[in-house]
């Protein structure tokens, strides 16, 4: 069976130090994995401290008006003024209020989910979140179809789609738009004033073709809590991944989170190669100086909630 534990007792006798996923070494044995319903709980309690998911996930029409100003988060000095568009798509009350579910699967962009066959397993959940706007038709068998948020960062547009430069990119994305299909698209709009015009161009194809989403933008404060309570933690991230964000946020209506396509290192634990992401050619880059993330930090963080059962990680083939 191809579920997996973490397991850090043993090591192999010829260690490469240069590959950091050897100090994850991961082995099968799946039966070992249970969920800690109270630890869950109690991180709950501890992260509603800092935020709250129905709140925070996105900002609310009752909040703003066309022509406020909202300085950028990570660009203090930057403002933008929300536009009509921008204010048509806010929702009224919050995507999530009232939810609970189950189980809910968080979908990350690793090439560890080529082959996995962990498509079946991720649908069979009830939310399923993923990363990005990521392709999942094409790789249906390994990462699923079932969306039911999916987040947007304004760079994608620019990454995945050519920045909108001629008809068949504004195409594309249309097509990507249309298949969401009623789910939650959450962009965070108020971040970095890079985006300003990317948030803009996706508002307004949204309105204009009528697209069936739920949008939603995040709201200013979101990173700089979900960062506090990391640090509180003692994980010193500089800046939360997407896939973070997500789970930090998952804790408050999700009971039992799976977490699929997390592994940001650059060989599996069979000294395999593995992709950046799964679906494009994108290069390792976090270990830079550059790189505002710091993803094997927070793996160490997952890994260990993984041990205690408050999540699970699966960086494995799935049945
Ligand atoms: N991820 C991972 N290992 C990888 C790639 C991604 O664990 N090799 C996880 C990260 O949590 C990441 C999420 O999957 O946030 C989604 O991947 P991606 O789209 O690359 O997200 P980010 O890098 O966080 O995007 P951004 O830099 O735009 O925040």
């Amino acid at each position: 069976r191809a579920e997996v534990v973490i397991n850090d007792s043993s090591s192999p006798a010829v260690v490469d130090r240069s590959n950091e996923s050897i100090k994850h070494n991961i082995k099968p044995a799946s039966s070992k994995w249970r969920h800690n319903q109270t630890l869950s709980l109690k991180i709950r309690k501890q992260i509603l401290k800092f935020l709250d998911a129905e709140k925070d996930i996105s900002v609310l029409k009752g909040t703003l008006k066309p022509g406020d100003v909202i300085h950028y988060v990570f660009d203090r000095d930057s403002t933008m003024n929300v536009s009509q568009n921008l204010y048509e798509l806010l929702p009224r009350t919050s995507p999530l209020k009232g939810k609970q579910f189950p189980t809910c699967a968080i979908v990350g962009n690793s090439g560890v989910l080529l082959s996995s066959g962990c498509g079946p397993e991720i649908d069979a959940h009830s939310f399923v979140i993923r990363c990005n706007l990521a392709p999942v038709q094409e790789y249906s068998q390994d990462v699923g179809m079932k969306t039911d948020l999916v987040t947007m960062n304004p760079s994608v547009i620019q990454r995945a789609f050519e920045d909108l430069v001629n008809e068949t990119w504004r195409e594309k994305l249309l097509q990507r738009l249309h298949s969401l299909n009623g789910s939650i698209l959450w962009i965070p709009a108020f971040m970095a004033k890079g985006g300003k015009e990317r948030v803009e161009w996706v508002n307004e194809l949204i309105l204009k073709h009528r697209i069936n989403v739920r949008t939603a933008y995040p709201s200013l404060r979101l990173l700089h809590a979900v960062r506090g309570y990391w640090l509180t933690n003692k994980v010193h991230i500089k800046r939360p991944t997407t896939g973070l964000l997500m789970y930090t946020l998952a804790t408050r209506f999700c009971n039992q989170i799976y977490l699929y396509g997390f592994w940001p290192f650059p060989l599996d634990q069979n000294q395999n190669p593995v992709k950046y992401h799964y679906y494009d050619s994108l290069k390792y880059g976090y270990t830079s100086q550059a790189s505002p993330h710091t993803m094997p930090l927070e793996f160490k963080a997952l890994k260990t909630l993984h041990q205690q059962g408050a999540l699970k990680l699966t960086v494995g083939e799935c049945d």
